[in-house]
C-alpha cells in the first residue's frame, strides 16, 4: 500500500474500480449518519469532486471529527463502483490523514452568502469554489492556447517593457513610476518636479500598451505578439474595466487592414474552439449553473462570419434605431466614440453576431493609425462582441513618415520622445498592422461571467488593491 502514488481527482474519476488509491485535497462537504460518512473531496484538477466513503466507528471517530468543510486531507483506500447516482466510482476509505483542520465557524466559504460580491471580499480563498476553479482553469487553458496559436504560425513572442516613458495610446491614463520622495519632491527652475533626479532620469509610467515596441519587433522579425500585463489609470468603475489587465498584441509586417481583420477573426474563433474542445467540462458547469445560453453563444461565434462595417454605416444604423424609438442613454453623432450600449445594439440586436467596425473618425483614435484618403477617418478596427462590446482594438499603422510626423505635431505630442518609434518609418518603413485583445474581455465571453473582476484572480480597480 505504501508505494501507492497520489492521483489527482480528475484521473481517479476516469479509472476503473478495483485499484488501491491515494487522494489528497480539500473537503467540499461532509454528510452522513451514525454508521457512515460521505465526504466530497476536491483538489482543483477538475470541477468534480470525488466521493469518499468512510465507516464511522470507535477507531475512525477521532479523525472523522476533525474533518470539516475546508479541511485538507489525504485518503488511502480502494476505488470501488459507486452505488450512488452522482458518480461512477468512489473511494472506500481505509486510512484518513488530516493535513490541515479548518475552523467551521471562521471559514469564510461556509457562509450562506456565496454572491460574487461577497466572494470578491475573500478573493484569497475563492479559487476553492467550483466556479472560480472553473474560471481559473479556463484562464490558464486560454493562455496556453494563445501561445500555441501564434507559435504554430511562426510569430515571435516579444517581451515589451512594463515601465516606459511613452504614452502609447496618448490617452494620459498612466500610473507613474517614481522613487522620488513624495514628501520632498525636487523641483526644477519652473517649480515643477525635477524628474532628472528620478530613478530613470526622466518621467516614467507603467505601460498602457506594448504596441509601439511591438512595431519595432514586427518591422524586424516580421510577425510578433506580446502577452503581458497592462495598466490603465482610468477611473471607470464598470464590469468591463480593470486598472491592471492582460493584453495580447500581435503586430505584423506586410498586413493591411483586411489581413488584420482576417487574423483577428480567425484568432478569436480558434480560441473559442479550443475552449469548447479542451475545457468542455468547466464550460458545461458554467453553462448549467449560471448561463444556459453560454455554449450556444460560443458555438455560434465559431460558426459565423463576423460582420465588417465602416463606422459611418454603424452610426447610420444607430441613428435609424434612435429615430424609430430605440432609447439610448448617450447621443449618437458622427465623430463621437461609441458607448457600450451602442456597440451592443449593433451586435446583439441589429446583426445578432460579432461586428468588426472600421474606419473611425481620426479624432477619437490614436496617433499611429493609418490615415484614409478622405482626411477624416483612419484605418481602425474594433471587434465588438455580444455581451462584451469591444473585445479587440487595432488598426493598420501609418507607415508614411511625413504623415505620421504631421499627426504627432497636430496632437501636440513630443516628436523627440518618439524619435525611436518614428525611426521605423525613417529606415525601411513597411506597411504593417496589429491589434490588441483584452485577455479578461475574452474570458468574460468564454466563461459567461458578468463582471471582469471575476475572471482575474486578484482584480485591481479604483480604490481596490487587496491581496
Ligand atoms: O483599444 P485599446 O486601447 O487598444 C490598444 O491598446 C492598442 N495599442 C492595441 C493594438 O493595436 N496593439 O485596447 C485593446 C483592448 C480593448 O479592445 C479591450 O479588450 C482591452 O484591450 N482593454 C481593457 N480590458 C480591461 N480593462 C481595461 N481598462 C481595458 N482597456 C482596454
Ligand atoms: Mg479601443
Amino acid at each position: 500500500m505504501s508505494e501507492v502514488r497520489r492521483k489527482k481527482v480528475k484521473e481517479l474519476l476516469q479509472m476503473e474500480a478495483g485499484a488501491d488509491v491515494l487522494a489528497k485535497g480539500w473537503v467540499r462537504t461532509k454528510r452522513g449518519n451514525k454508521e457512515i460518512v460521505f465526504i466530497a473531496l476536491n483538489d482543483g484538477s477538475t470541477v468534480r469532486s470525488i466521493q469518499i466513503v468512510a465507516d464511522k466507528n470507535a477507531d475512525t471517530e477521532p479523525v472523522l471529527s476533525r474533518i470539516t468543510t475546508g479541511a485538507c486531507i489525504g485518503v488511502r483506500g480502494k476505488l470501488v463502483a459507486s452505488v450512488g447516482s452522482g458518480q461512477a466510482v468512489e473511494i472506500r476509505a481505509q486510512e484518513l490523514t488530516v493535513y490541515g483542520e479548518c475552523d467551521p465557524v471562521r471559514y469564510p466559504l461556509q457562509k450562506k452568502d456565496t454572491s460574487f460580491e461577497y466572494l470578491r471580499t475573500v478573493a484569497h480563498l475563492r479559487p476553492r469554489t467550483n466556479t472560480f476553479g472553473a474560471v481559473l482553469r479556463l484562464r490558464s487553458q486560454m493562455a496556453f492556447a494563445i501561445h500555441a496559436y501564434f507559435h504554430s504560425r511562426g510569430f515571435v513572442y516579444l517581451n515589451t517593457p512594463l515601465i516606459t516613458a511613452s504614452d502609447a495610446e496618448g490617452a494620459g491614463q498612466m500610473f507613474q513610476v517614481t522613487t522620488l520622495d513624495l514628501n520632498n519632491v525636487p523641483k526644477n527652475k519652473k517649480g515643477l518636479p525635477d524628474f532628472s533626479k528620478d530613478f530613470f532620469g526622466k518621467q516614467t509610467s507603467l505601460t498602457v500598451s506594448g504596441q509601439l515596441e511591438g512595431e519595432l519587433g514586427a518591422t524586424a522579425l516580421g510577425e510578433i505578439y506580446t502577452f503581458g500585463p497592462t495598466f490603465r489609470a482610468e477611473n471607470s468603475n464598470t464590469p468591463r474595466h480593470l486598472a491592471e489587465f492582460w493584453m495580447i498584441e500581435p503586430e505584423m509586417a506586410f498586413y493591411d487592414i483586411r489581413d488584420n481583420m482576417d487574423l483577428a477573426e480567425d484568432f478569436i474563433k480558434s480560441l473559442v474552439r479550443y475552449a469548447l474542445e479542451h475545457s468542455r467540462e468547466d464550460i458545461q458547469f458554467l453553462n448549467d449553473r449560471y448561463d444556459d445560453g453560454l455554449i450556444a453563444r460560443l458555438e455560434s461565434v465559431v460558426n459565423t462570419d463576423f460582420v465588417r462595417l465602416p463606422y459611418t454605416e454603424g452610426i447610420r444604423i444607430l441613428q435609424a434605431a434612435r429615430d424609430a424609438g430605440h432609447r439610448f442613454e448617450y447621443p449618437v453623432d458622427w465623430g463621437t466614440d461609441l458607448q457600450s450600449e451602442h456597440e451592443r445594439y449593433l451586435v446583439e440586436e441589429h446583426f445578432k453576431k460579432p461586428v468588426i467596425l472600421t474606419d473611425y473618425p481620426k479624432d477619437i483614435k490614436a496617433f499611429y493609425m493609418k490615415q484614409n484618403e478622405d482626411g477624416k477617418t483612419v484605418r481602425a478596427m474594433d471587434v465588438l462582441f455580444p455581451k462584451i462590446g469591444e473585445i479587440i482594438g487595432g488598426s493598420e499603422r501609418e507607415a508614411d513618415l511625413q504623415k505620421l510626423e504631421a499627426r504627432v505635431d497636430e496632437l501636440g505630442m513630443s516628436r523627440k520622445n518618439l524619435e525611436w518609434y518614428i525611426d521605423t518609418r525613417r529606415f525601411g518603413s513597411c506597411p504593417h498592422s496589429g491589434f490588441g485583445l483584452g485577455f479578461e474581455r475574452l474570458l468574460l465571453f468564454i466563461t459567461g461571467m458578468q463582471n471582469i473582476r471575476d475572471v482575474i484572480p486578484f482584480p485591481r480597480t479604483p480604490k481596490n488593491a487587496e491581496f
